[in-house]
């Protein structure tokens, strides 16, 4: 396995439409074992194929990790391709996000409270998972990667402009840091 480089916000990647994926096959597998182990690494709970620069319908979550005490992040991981949305509650939360292409920042975003979401899982077999609380937010999180948008393109103007400014100042400690 190999760690991926994550890319990183304004990177015209994260703002594209990613495409279908057409075979779920051994190479895709690689893949999505490299997005994991990125993930772990980077210490995030999902993780977008966009986000590591390769423009297909398919993510990697896992909501439940933790670590295993050598190191490691352990959990239960999933791997969704070509996810969609297929019903929505009425209902609406709102709930603290970060993103891994936007380092070191915060803010609350309104989701839906839960989702049914379809899939084709790492054998390329279809599934669906009926998803609330946190998976939910996750898992709209993560999706809205595929179609280009970031969290912080859900929060106000102000909100956003505000959050950028404290990115540019996080991202000039951390050159001055290293
Ligand atoms: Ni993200």
């Amino acid at each position: 396995m190999a760690k991926l480089k994550v890319y990183e916000y304004p990177h015209s990647i994260l703002k594209q439409k990613a495409a279908k994926v057409e075979k779920v096959d051994d190479e895709l597998r690689r893949f999505l074992d490299d997005m994991l182990e990125t993930m772990y690494e980077a210490v995030g709970v999902g993780l977008a194929a966009p986000q590591v620069g390769v423009s297909k319908r398919v993510v990697v979550i896992d909501a439940e990790q933790e670590d295993d005490g050598a190191g490691h992040r352990t959990g239960k991981p999933m791997y969704l391709i070509n996810p969609e949305i297929i019903w929505r509650s009425e209902e609406k939360v709102c709930g603290e996000e970060g993103c891994l292409s936007v380092p070191g920042q915060r803010a609350e975003v309104e989701r839906f409270e839960k989702i049914r979401v379809r899939y084709l899982d790492y054998d390329g077999k279809e599934q669906e998972v009926l998803a609330d609380d946190f998976l939910a937010i996750v898992l709209q999180h993560e999706m809205d990667h595929l179609d280009g948008i970031l969290y912080i393109d859900r929060i106000s103007r102000l909100k956003r402009n505000m959050l950028l400014k404290k990115l540019a100042k996080f991202r000039e400690e951390e050159k001055e840091d290293s």
